[in-house]
């Protein structure tokens, strides 16, 4: 499907040619072993751990979208630690954003430092000094929940590292790091590209087939496998992908514009407002601004009330539904953010209504 724009590739990617009778999405197939006559190689689904013609069209499907072999793993934290263990041996050095997604750094400082693996966290401005020496060099912009944004070009094509990108906040329809020479980009699918708060996977995209190779052996060795239902579902929904995105990312806008303008709300980050700082990189490294917006109110009791009085914005985490949530992201631990930090996810309800119901719980 290359030649055709990103809304026309969502909707097509992956799907079998037309066949008189078949469905245009086959249904899932579940099996643990498959009929196997003869020699192991002899059919390319034998035992499900090592494959699933569901996963492997919903693989294709993404590969369309990023130019590149993807391996599907059961959660974008399957992924992560895929990348991780596969690539860090003892004595190796790992250079990471600290703001970078909470869990990731989790696994760094829980599994690996313990194996003699040394973890340089440290702010996107020191991440190239970092990466000097280091084995792995680990981005994320914009970052969650903090919405950082930096020159990801810059370090990748800088670093002697082999480097990743979490693209999980952008997607793939609004950031192509492969593009802009990461040798790695890591993705919840449990986000936006699934976009129906009902399933969790997540996938690796890389042009290098022996490195794709590596990620699959993984997957069939530690059986970190995604389940053929969820696989299907989100192929499912990769055909509304683009016009998902579309009307939340204008409803993300229009709800940051209300933001920024109130004198009661500070810190408001969302990459596509011209005065956030991150906005000119934005601009030249994304294709779109996202779903996802930051702001502060202050203390925990505000962003309390806040979440309580909203009609339509939903106190739940994740982000990247079909309906608007958000969260006091302090509740968790493990962010560099105050008591009254709130992660917001635009979903596609009424800009107005969003708009109308935000205004009123804000004064609540
Ligand atoms: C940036 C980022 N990376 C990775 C993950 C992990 O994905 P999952 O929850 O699908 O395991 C998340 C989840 O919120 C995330 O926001």
């Amino acid at each position: 499907m290359s030649g055709y724009g990103d809304g026309t590739r969502a909707v097509r990617a992956g799907l079998p040619g037309e066949e008189q009778g078949t469905p245009f999405l086959p249904g899932p197939v579940f099996a643990a072993p498959f009929h196997l006559l003869g020699d192991v190689d002899s059919s390319p689904f034998s035992y499900n751990r090592y494959g699933n013609p569901t996963w492997a069209r919903y693989e294709a499907a993404l590969g369309e979208l990023e130019e590149a072999d993807v391996v599907l793993f059961p959660s974008g934290m399957a992924a992560a630690t895929a990348l991780l263990l596969t690539n860090l041996s003892p004595g190796d050095a790992l250079a990471i954003d600290h703001g970078c997604y909470h869990g990731v750094r989790a696994v760094a400082e829980t599994y690996l430092e313990p194996r003699g693996v040394e973890l340089r966290q440290v702010p996107p401005a020191e991440l190239a000094g970092a990466a000097e020496g280091a084995r792995v060099l680990w981005m994320e912009s914009p970052s969650n929940p903090e919405l950082e944004v930096y020159d990801l070009e810059a370090l990748a094509r800088g670093a002697h590292a082999i480097t990743v990108v979490d693209n999980t906040t952008a997607g793939p329809l609004n950031q192509r790091p492969l593009d802009l020479g990461a040798d790695y980009v890591l993705t919840s699918a449990t986000k936006h590209l699934s976009g129906h708060a009902d399933l969790m996977l997540g996938y690796v995209a890389t042009r290098y087939a022996e490195a794709a190779g590596a990620l699959r052996d993984w997957r069939t060795r530690t059986g970190s496998i995604p389940g053929p239902f969820e696989t299907w579902l989100a192929h499912r929904s990769l055909a509304t992908y683009a016009l998902r995105l579309e009307r939340a990312s204008a409803n993300a806008l229009a709800l940051a514009e209300l933001l920024a303008g109130r004198d009661d709300v500070s810190g408001v980050r969302y990459p596509g407002l011209p005065g956030d700082p991150g906005h000119d990189v934005a601009r030249r490294q994304m294709r779109g601004y996202g779903t996802v917006i930051a702001f502060d109110l202050g203390d925990r009791g505000r962003a309390e009330r806040f979440l309580t009085s909203s009609e339509l914005i939903a106190d739940a985490t994740s982000f990247g539904g079909l309906q608007t949530t958000a969260e006091r992201r302090a509740r968790w631990g493990g962010d560099n953010v105050g008591e009254g930090f709130i992660r917001l996810s635009a979903g596609c309800e009424d800009a107005a209504d969003l708009l109308a119901d935000t205004e009123r719980a804000l004064t609540a």
